[in-house]
């Protein structure tokens, strides 16, 4: 009993080591701002409910922001820095480049945030509510959501290129990368969930369509019919880079359809289809008991998100609460910046 104490204490000191984190969660309540910001859940909705008048995928987005958030460094809000003398934005890593969307959005909420409750609320929560907001836009799960991180002081562009999964990986490598993060095996198959929404770019999945992996062929987990339409929205050596849905069934509910395009090889990313394609792989009956009942997966991936939502969290004495979301406190660059923004700002919060 005491040996097997010792065991898992090392274990849990081994696993913060590498993550570069401490594993501290307890502080986070769901009632963190019941007194400071009692309003805090409408004012996010409002603003994420009229950007989504005019786009749709912003949910999509905000929840691949607030993941894209998480595996770096911790749910810290290191995602939303950007570049200046001390900084070296995360945006500009690979995986975030021409791809994460909903930064101006974040922003709008932070500016109403903050007309409402003065430096009480960090970017890191305003990360995770919009994120809980997005799956309940698109008709997916709601669930009550942990509150009381602090902002970084830091962001790191090399973690993001190291900890972000590519959408080349096999199953190994994707759980190798969850697993990194405290996720395990259900943890990645209710997680991938989320691509029930949103887009991906040809780039992200063009390497199935016409020479995977130096085949000379396509990848022989892809439906032919699917196989056909993607190479039409991707044309082979096409100097542009389309979008299209990461579900073709219902591209923007938030559903549990993901999982049966799975069933009929009809994922969109590689890492995908890995989930169902690898030879007796034990994700294979998570994607079908998860297929077969969405209750399953809502309440798979509620959990998975809070799980997600705790990874690294600065608590307490920790970090900061950010004034703008895109500058650590007192940085010049930030203050010089969000002056000479004030004015659009401003405009923004009271539309
Ligand atoms: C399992 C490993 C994962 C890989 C390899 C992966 C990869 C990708 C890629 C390549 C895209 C398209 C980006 C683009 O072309 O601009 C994407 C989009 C997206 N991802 Fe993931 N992802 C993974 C896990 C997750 C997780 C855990 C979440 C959230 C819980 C998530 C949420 C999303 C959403 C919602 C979109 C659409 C975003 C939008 O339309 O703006 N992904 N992902
Ligand atoms: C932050 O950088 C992005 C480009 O990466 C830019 O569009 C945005 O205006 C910047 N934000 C501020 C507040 O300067
Ligand atoms: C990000 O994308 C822009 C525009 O495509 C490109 O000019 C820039 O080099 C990219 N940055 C990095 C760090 O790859
Ligand atoms: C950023 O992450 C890399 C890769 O894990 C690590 O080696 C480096 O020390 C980190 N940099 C900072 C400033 O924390
Ligand atoms: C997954 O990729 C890694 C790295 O390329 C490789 O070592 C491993 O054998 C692959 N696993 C499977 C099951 O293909
Ligand atoms: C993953 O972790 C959750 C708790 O966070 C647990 O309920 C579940 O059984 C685990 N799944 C696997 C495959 O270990
Ligand atoms: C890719 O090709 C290598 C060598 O030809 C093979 O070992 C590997 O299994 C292939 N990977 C996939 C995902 O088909
Ligand atoms: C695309 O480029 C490759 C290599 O340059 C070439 O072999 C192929 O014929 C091109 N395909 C099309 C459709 O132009
Ligand atoms: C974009 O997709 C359309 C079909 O939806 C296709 O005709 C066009 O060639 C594609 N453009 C690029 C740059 O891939």
């Amino acid at each position: 009993m005491g040996s097997m104490r010792v065991v898992v204490v090392a274990v849990l000191c081994a696993f913060a080591l590498h993550a570069g984190f401490s594993v501290t969660n307890a502080q986070l309540s769901p009632t963190f701002y019941r007194e400071t910001c009692p309003n805090l859940f409408n004012i996010v909705f409002q603003v994420i409910f009229q950007a989504s008048l005019t786009d749709p995928r912003i949910g999509a987005s905000l929840v691949r922001l607030h993941f894209h958030d998480c595996f770096v460094q911790g749910c810290d809000a290191s995602v939303l820095l950007n570049n200046t003398a001390i900084i070296e934005s995360e945006q500009d890593a690979i995986p975030n480049n021409n791809s994460i969307r909903g930064l101006d959005v974040v922003n709008n909420i932070k500016t109403a945030v903050e007309n409402s409750c003065p430096g009480t609320v960090s970017c890191a929560d305003i990360l995770t509510i919009a994120a809980e907001i997005g799956s309940i836009l698109g008709g997916g799960p709601g669930w009550l959501v942990p509150l009381g991180r602090k902002d970084s002081l830091t962001a790191n562009r090399t973690l993001a290129n190291q900890n972000l999964p590519p959408p080349f990986f096999n199953l190994t490598q994707l759980k190798a990368s969850f697993a990194v993060q405290g996720l395990n095996t259900t943890d990645l198959v209710a997680l991938s969930g989320a691509h029930t929404f949103g887009r991906a770019h040809c780039s992200t999945f063009n390497n199935r369509l016409y020479n995977f992996n130096n085949t000379g062929n396509p990848d022989p987990t892809l439906n032919t019919v699917y196989l056909a339409t993607l190479r039409q929205i991707c044309p082979q050596n096409a100097t542009g880079n389309n979008l299209t849905n990461l579900d073709l069934t219902t591209p923007d509910q938030f559903d549990n359809k993901y999982y049966s395009n799975l069933q009929q090889l009809n994922g969109l990313l590689q890492s995908d289809q890995e989930l169902f394609s690898t030879p007796a792989a034990d994700t294979i009956p998570i994607v079908n008991s998860f297929s077969s009942n969405q209750n399953t997966f809502f309440d798979n991936f509620r959990a998975s998100m809070i799980k997600m939502g705790n990874i690294g969290v600065l608590t307490g004495a920790e970090g900061e609460i950010r004034l703008q979301c895109n500058f650590v406190n007192g940085d010049s660059f930030g203050l010089a910046s969000m002056t000479s923004k004030n004015s659009k700002q401003n405009m923004v919060s009271q539309s």
